[in-house]
Formats: C-alpha cells, structure tokens, sequence
C-alpha cells in the first residue's frame, strides 16, 4: 500500500464556498510532492492495448486527435502536443493514492485518475467539463488560465470528438508548479498551456446525468409494479364533447401515475449507477480459486483494487453493498470491516481474522472477490 498523502486544504471552507461553485488555486496543495508517475513511465503505459490514451495536438489546421494504443515514433512530434492517459490509477496504486487526498468526499463521486504529458506549448485548448476536478501539477509547470461560465449552449469549434470552446474569455491565470492543485467546478471553461515539460493528474469525478437517473429510477420501479394494474375512471363525468381528453381525465390519470411513484422501494437503483466500472473487471475463476484458498489459510491482508467502485447504504435490515454495479444485502455486522476497507482500502490483523471468523464478512469478503473490489496477499 502507498502512504497516504497530505492535503494542505481548509475542508470546510472548500465545502461552504467552492465546490461545485467556485474555482480554487491551492499553492503548495501538497509538500515536497514526487509525482508518482513519470512522463516515461506515462509513454510507456500509451503502448499498451488495454489502455485507453490520445494525443492532441494543435497545428495550423486546427485541433486534431489520436487514438492510443501509440508507438515509440508517435511521440516525435515537431508540433505542440499533449498524450492524455486515462485511468492510471487503475495500473499504478501510487496514482490511486492520490485519490485519498480528496476523500472527505464521498468516495462514490471520485473517477478514475486521469494524466497528461505535454511539451512546450501544449495543450489540449480551451474547454469546459462537465465534473469537477482536480488538477494537480506533476513534474514541470503549466499556466491554467480560467474562463467564463459555459453550458450546453457554448459555442464549439467543428471537430468530430474534441469539445473546444470557439470563444474564451480568460479571467483569472495561474501558474501551477510541482505540487500545486487547481480545483475547478463543472462548467467552468479552462485552458492549460504547459510551460516547458509537464505532467498533470486529473483528479475526476463523477456524477451521473439525471436522464439516467430517472431512467434506472423508473426500471427498478417498474420491475415492482402490477403490469395487470389499470387506468380507473369509476364514477366518471358524463362526456358531452366527443373526442375531448378533458381535465378531470388528465386529473386521474396523474393521481394514478403519482400513486404508482409513491410506491415505498429500496432505491437500489443510484448505489448500482455511480458503481458502475468504466471498465468491466475480468474475473479469472483460477485466480478467484487461489484468492479463496488463500483466505481460509489466513492471509496477511485484503487491499482494495484500485479500480474497483465499493459503495454502501444503511438500511433497516442491513446493509447494501454495491460493487461494481452489482447489489447485495448483508447483515449489519459487517459495518466496522466496510468502513476500513472503503477508508483505508486494506483490512488486515486482528480486524481481518475477526472478519473469516464472521459468516456475515466471510461472504462479503467473497463477494468482492468475485465482483473484482478486492485483492488478497
Ligand atoms: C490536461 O491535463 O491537459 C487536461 C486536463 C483538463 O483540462 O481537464
Ligand atoms: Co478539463
């Protein structure tokens, strides 16, 4: 496990003036900060087929964009360029780590780890996101300038797949050095332009849109509804208008729609959507055999893959875990081991042995194997 690093940050005061609202420079976010990845390291990972990356860079024509998997002559380029590596954390726990420096926010809402490379100049130009993140400057410097307020309405520069803003007024400019973190709202257009090479980690987050929302809503609550149950008009108003929907009609059918909403459910639902993987986790029944065999022998821990998406919610009955998109219900007894699994991402000693003692835990414990959350050394 890595060491857990340090933010130099007032919680409270991010929480009551910033986040989701307001930009924040955080100058020296972190001491002596060594990035854990190297621009050699980041090349080395654009390689590999499994692993999601692109190249952008801007010449006289305009933006353009590359799709990973890239080759060593990919990275010669006369041209100001930017390689964007997706979810490194996924491949390095040191790049996970730096996920527990933003974890007095529900654990749920963080993404994976995004980071880029840039030469002199690069940039991936002026845009606006539609999550908050966190930029936290690696090796080398880049100048973030920031902008105006966008929406869907933004005017956009014509490409296929790249979303860069045709207008930016800058506002605000800072140069972030080694260390440093930049937090910036959804919405909020920013430009990053590296000053000589640099590395930038991406601390994402998710939020699911509410048109999925409302659709996972309505399937989980028409998985529950009576398809005999039918519109009711007893008692109805002599109709005197032929063809005429009338008000009263309307009135009905959206009490009786409202009665159907009102059903008591679980809400299941939302813990399975912001669970859900970016990537679906192979599952190697060898591997899950060995894990097993492993646990009844007494392991010395259990860690948390770093690309696994663990939730839960307090119920009446017990508690709901949500791994990975998937949902199951324990009983209230395994608390204490989720608690320090989702905090510390590593359950080990005595608290691990009490756990294989629990019937409750030990099928939890299998239960995230199977659903690719943990890993057992
Ligand atoms: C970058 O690292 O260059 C881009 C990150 C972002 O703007 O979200
Ligand atoms: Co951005």
């Amino acid at each position: 496990m890595s060491p857990r690093p340090t933010l130099n940050l007032d919680r409270e005061s991010f929480l009551a003036l910033h986040w989701q609202r307001k930009p924040l420079f955080i100058p020296g976010a972190i001491e002596h900060f060594k990035p854990p990845v190297s621009s050699h390291q980041l090349a080395g990972l654009a390689l590999e087929e499994h692993v999601e990356s692109r190249i952008i860079e801007h010449r006289e024509g305009g933006w353009q964009l590359y799709h990973g998997p890239f080759s060593n002559a990919d990275f010669k380029r006369e041209t100001a360029w930017t390689l964007l590596v997706q979810a490194v954390d996924h491949y390095l726990p040191e790049v996970a780590a730096l996920r527990q420096l933003v974890d007095f926010l529900p654990q749920w809402r963080t993404d994976d780890v995004m980071v880029s490379y840039a030469v002199d100049g690069g940039s991936v130009g002026p845009h606006y996101d539609n999550y908050d993140v966190f930029l936290l400057q690696g090796e080398g410097e880049r100048l973030w300038k920031l902008g105006q307020f966008c929406d869907a309405s933004a005017p956009l520069l014509p490409h296929e797949e790249l979303r860069i803003l045709s207008l930016f007024e800058s506002q605000e400019e800072f140069l972030l050095r080694p260390g440093d973190m930049l937090y910036v709202p959804p919405g909020t257009a920013h430009w990053g332009i590296a000053r000589g090479e640099c590395t930038t980690f991406s601390i994402g987050f998710r939020a699911p849109r509410v048109n999925d929302m409302v659709s996972r809503w309505a399937d989980q609550l028409l998985e529950r509804l009576d398809p005999e149950l039918f519109y009711r008009d007893a008692n109805i108003e002599s109709a005197t208008r032929p063809g005429e929907i009338r008000p009263r009609d309307l009135e009905r059918a959206l009490a009786q729609v409202q009665a159907a909403l009102d059903q008591e459910m679980d809400n299941h639902w939302f813990g399975e959507l912001v669970t859900e993987p970016r990537y679906t986790p192979a599952t190697d029944e060898d591997d899950l055999a060995e894990a097993r065999a492993l646990l009844e022998e007494g392991v010395a821990y259990v860690a948390l893959s770093p690309e696994s998406k663990l939730a839960w919610q307090q119920e009446a009955g017990g508690i709901t875990v949500f791994a990975n998109g998937d949902a199951r219900q324990f009983p209230p007894g395994v608390l204490p081991y989720l608690i320090q699994l989702c905090g510390e991402w590593l359950l080990q000693g005595d608290l691990l042995a009490q756990a294989l003692d629990d019937p409750g835990a030990d099928a939890l414990l299998n239960y995230l194997l199977e659903a690719g959350c943990i890993y057992v050394e």
